[in-house]
């Protein structure tokens, strides 16, 4: 079967180049004689693999020599209770619940601690983000979390949140490295791989070696930062197939100039998106204008069936994964770092076409 053009949320689309070199290296890594998936996290070849990722993401996000770069199991979701038990224990945290993924983040942390909610869109069926004078941190908590992108809603923050006094916190699986970003602005950040960066896996942690003192030791070691940092992300075996691929789709991004370019054919390829959308009143937006995601871009005819049967003959037509979350319904076009200009095309004649023939 021909490839499809692939708009899923995630797992992704990956740059074909990276593919083609994953193959290589799934049959031999380098000159070892050996297939990736075979070798030793502790070999030579797999620890040049690691190193280089973890300093390319260094680079690539501007750290300072405070922050450690982090390759974790158990994805984003793991993080939910990760940050608080490590972090909240006892203490209150703020919340900015923007969609799916922040309230399952506030679910957890409640576990741990008292979590504050200075701003939702909740009951507007997380139809938006906040401005940044939208809300206020309340005083005496320990970090402020937010989801930097929300992949179900379609809806993305356009600044960093400023949290006074507190620790900053980021969910940013679903536009990492979209854009050049200030890292330094963060305590933590983490990114499941599955959507900007490579396949599922592992989880991106980027934590300030200043946090690890304020620490909960009194858990078990797999869910202590300080034991992962110590450990260089070796203190079990990691995930070696995926730090492999992300640190292909790494060197991807910095032999095309680095995130301003990756920033500048993302917002070309959204804003084509979006203004086929806006063209006439056939499809209508999930999210209100100032909010809308550039890497998930969520919309719908209004009509469940009409939008099923967009679906059906998009997959016919070679466009893979446009309908929405089952969460939400209606339709979705995820548009990652690889996506192609060509993909992109290909789905804007997609939805002039429908239209023409059912508007
Ligand atoms: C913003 C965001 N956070 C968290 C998750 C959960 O990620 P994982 O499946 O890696 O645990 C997702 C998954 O789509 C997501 O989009």
């Amino acid at each position: 079967m021909a490839r499809q053009h692939n708009f899923s949320a995630g797992p992704g689309v990956l740059p074909e180049s990276v593919i083609s070199k994953a193959r290589e290296a799934l049959w031999e890594l380098g000159d070892t004689g050996l297939g990736l998936v075979e070798s030793s996290h502790r070999s030579k070849a797999f620890d040049a693999i690691v190193t280089q990722a973890a300093e390319r993401l260094h680079r690539l996000l501007g750290c300072d020599d405070d922050q450690v770069v982090l390759f974790l199991h158990g994805g984003a979701r793991t993080q939910f209770h990760q940050v608080p038990m490590n972090l909240l224990r006892g203490s209150r945290a703020a919340y900015l619940d923007t969609g799916t993924w922040s309230k399952g983040a506030i679910e957890e942390a409640k576990l741990f601690g008292e979590v504050d909610v200075p701003w939702s869109s909740r009951e507007r069926g997380y139809d938006s983000v906040p401005a940044a004078g939208d809300y206020a941190v309340p005083e005496g908590v320990r970090y402020l979390h937010y989801t930097s992108n929300n992949t179900v809603a379609g809806s993305e923050f356009d600044h960093i949140p400023d949290p006074g006094a507190a620790w900053l916190m980021c969910d940013a699986s679903s536009n990492f490295l979209s854009r050049p970003v200030d890292a330094r602005r963060f305590d933590l950040l983490y990114a499941g791989a599955q959507k900007n960066l490579g396949p599922s896996g592992v989880t991106i942690v980027v934590i300030r070696r200043s946090l690890l003192p304020h620490c909960d030791t009194a858990i078990p070691r797999m869910e202590r930062y300080g034991v992962h940092v110590e450990k260089a992300s070796m203190f079990n075996t990691p995930c070696t197939f995926a730090i492999y691929v992300v640190n292909e789709v790494l060197g991807w991004i910095e032999d095309q100039g680095g995130l301003a370019v990756v920033d500048a054919r993302n917002q070309a390829q959204a804003d084509a998106v979006y203004a086929e959308i806006d063209r006439t009143g056939f499809w209508k937006g999930r999210v209100q204008r100032a909010s809308r995601s550039r890497m998930n871009v969520t919309f719908s005819t209004g009509d469940a069936d009409l939008d099923a049967l967009f679906v059906k003959e998009a997959t016919a037509a070679g466009l893979h994964g446009l309908k929405g979350h089952r969460s939400v319904g209606g339709l979705r076009a995820s548009l990652y770092n690889a996506q192609t200009d060509a993909a992109v095309e290909a789905l804007v004649g997609f939805l002039r076409a429908f239209e023409a023939a059912r508007g």
